[in-house]
């Protein structure tokens, strides 16, 4: 599978981007870097820390059957940090690894990796990966996703490809 057959949003989970008070940084980051790599970019918004709002933002792209969902911010320890368990809420399946992957990369830039709650896991045809909400995080694991996810998808949507790629 290549990349521009790949749908793909982008969710920024931040209450102060939401009211305007501080730009969003990281959602544009994750945009740039998914164009560069030939993504079909299909939607990007943004959200407060609110549990139902966030799942709500993330059903309404399941039932649209977009491939891939990246979320940025919320998966730290401030009290009004929920993106984990909204995604949670969602999931069918989690996908460990990729949450274990991008912190055990991460570790070796920083430690404070360690302070990442986020997780990953797959709504019908969605799979949808948290990603810490600093610009820097998120760009640095994006990166280090990049060269997995045309298999994950293959996989997820059992396309006959997944049986050549592996
Ligand atoms: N992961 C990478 N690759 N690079 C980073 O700089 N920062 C960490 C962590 N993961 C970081 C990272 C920090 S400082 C925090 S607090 C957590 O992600 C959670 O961030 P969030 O609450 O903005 O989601």
């Amino acid at each position: 599978m290549k990349n521009d057959d790949i749908s793909v949003a982008v969710l920024t989970v931040s209450d102060r981007s939401f009211v305007g008070a501080r730009e969003d940084k990281s959602g544009p980051v994750i945009i740039e870097l998914l164009k560069e790599n030939n993504f079909c970019l299909e939607d990007y918004k943004i959200v407060p820390d609110e549990k139902k709002q966030i799942i709500k933002q993330l059903n309404d792209w399941i039932n649209q059957k977009l491939n891939l969902i990246f979320t940025t911010g919320g998966t730290g320890f401030a009290s009004r940090d929920i993106t984990p368990e909204a995604t949670s809420a969602v999931i069918e399946r989690e996908t460990p690894g990729i949450a274990e992957y991008l912190r055990y990369k991460s570790f070796q830039i920083t430690p404070h990796a360690t302070l990442s709650r986020g997780i990953a896991g797959i709504c019908n045809q969605s799979l949808i990966i948290n990603l810490p909400g600093s610009p820097k995080a998120a760009k640095e694991c994006i990166e280090f996703l990049l060269p997995v996810l045309p298999h994950a998808i293959e996989l997820l949507l059992d396309s006959p490809e997944s049986e050549k790629n592996h």
